[in-house]
């Protein structure tokens, strides 16, 4: 049984994100009906050495040529180095605009293999089959390709929107738990965004999915991707709401920058911790019930996720984290945007957050 659901109402073409179990094994027949000349995968080392062998064989059983090219797994490896040697490959093996680029894997192959085909003969299909959480629920959805540079995340990219995309909950068996937890922040942002019976339903009887359970998974995927898909085909550009999606981002990026993007914190985590302190935040400044931001809590550490610095073993300075939410060294007296909350489903977009004010907040949140 797969579920489908449309991407549609803004200028792209519209296209549908299926997910269900056995759909790495039916891509070849997935791609297929979309007619493409030939059909080639961009994947990493880690998911091609478990997955390529069975979306290659059913690629070629469905009667398309096919080919595969890898680049070292993570973050890494969105780089013009390795954005340059996909396109290489590309063209060493012929491509022509009507080829199909298949990408397989988590959200820095998306981001990567997308980006390749944006710009490859000037824009060719492609077809995204994430296989971590964090790409299923949200990089394959909603067209935002990029590559890093030294000078930050995502600052080279395109939107280039997929043809399809094949969510495979069974693909998800092999991703290790932390990985799926991780994902599962991205799931419980939706939640809070805008749906707090779903937020409730994942810190409760669906909290198994943050360990693995493909049922609770499979119906946490399925929800966060029409709500994904509801929220781009209203802005794809991020002129307004899309830019809900980045709830806990502003705190969770300013975390992770401090820390270098090491281990200490994964994507996820930090997003997850972003959440609670956006909540808490949100709460602190009465515009959002106290209660909301403990509910907001409740349902992260369900997950195993963490909601306060102190969960994290490394002292923050203030000063420092607002520099890092305000893109810039003087933030002082400067104004932030972030995205804040009026209760649990109720998310919206402040753009007039004063950095005095959030310093305060960061030092009672435990920042130095
Ligand atoms: P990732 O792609 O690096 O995958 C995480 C790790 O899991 C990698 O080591 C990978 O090899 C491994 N892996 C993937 N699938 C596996 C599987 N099924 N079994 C075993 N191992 C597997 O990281 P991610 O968390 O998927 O994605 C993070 C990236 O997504 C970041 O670069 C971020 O900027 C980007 N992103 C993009 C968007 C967007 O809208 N385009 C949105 C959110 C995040
Ligand atoms: N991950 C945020 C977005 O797609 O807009």
């Amino acid at each position: 049984m797969t579920t489908t659901i449309p991407v549609a109402g803004g200028a792209f073409a519209p296209y549908e994100v299926v997910v269900g179990r056995g759909l790495l094994k039916a891509a070849g027949a997935e791609v297929a009906a979309l007619k493409p000349t030939r059909a080639f995968i961009v994947s990493d080392e880690t998911v091609a050495a478990i997955h390529g062998e069975t979306v290659r064989a059913s690629l070629a059983a469905a009667g398309l040529a096919t080919g595969i090219v890898t680049v070292p797994a993570g973050e890494a490896s969105k780089s013009f180095e390795q954005l340059e040697a996909v396109l290489d490959r590309l063209l060493a093996k012929g491509l022509d605009r009507k080829s199909m680029v298949v990408a397989l894997g988590g959200g820095v192959v998306g981001d990567l293999a997308g980006l390749a085909a944006a710009l490859f003969m000037r824009g060719v299909d492609f077809v995204q089959i994430p296989t971590t959480l964090l790409a299923q629920v949200d990089s394959s959805v909603g067209g935002k390709t990029a590559i890093d540079t030294p000078r930050g995340k995502n600052l080279i990219g395109a939107f280039h929107q997929p043809r399809r995309v094949l969510a495979d909950i069974e693909a998800l068996a092999t991703l290790p738990v932390r990985q799926v937890r991780s994902g599962w922040a991205e799931v419980l942002k939706h939640g809070l965004i805008c749906d707090a019976a779903f937020f409730d339903w994942l810190g409760n009887e669906g909290a198994a999915g943050a360990q693995g359970d493909p049922d609770a998974l499979e119906r946490a995927v399925i929800r966060s991707v029409e709500i994904k898909a509801r929220i781009v085909g209203e802005d794809e550009k991020e002129a307004g709401r899309r830019a809900l999606l980045n709830l806990g981002h502003t705190f969770g990026h300013a975390l992770e920058a401090e820390l270098a993007f090491d281990e200490t914190l994964t994507h996820g985590e930090a997003v997850a911790l972003g959440c609670a302190m956006a909540f808490r935040y949100s709460a602190r400044q009465g515009l959002c019930p106290a209660a909301e931001a403990e509910r907001a809590e409740a349902g992260i550490r369900a997950a195993g996720l963490p909601t306060r610095l102190s969960d994290v073993e490394h002292g923050f300075a203030a000063d420092a984290l607002i520099a890092r939410m305000a893109g810039d060294k003087k933030a002082e007296g400067r104004r932030l945007t972030l995205i804040l909350a009026r209760a649990v489903g109720d998310a919206f977009t402040d753009k007039n957050v004063d950095a005095e004010t959030m310093r305060a907040f960061l030092i009672e949140e435990g920042a130095a």
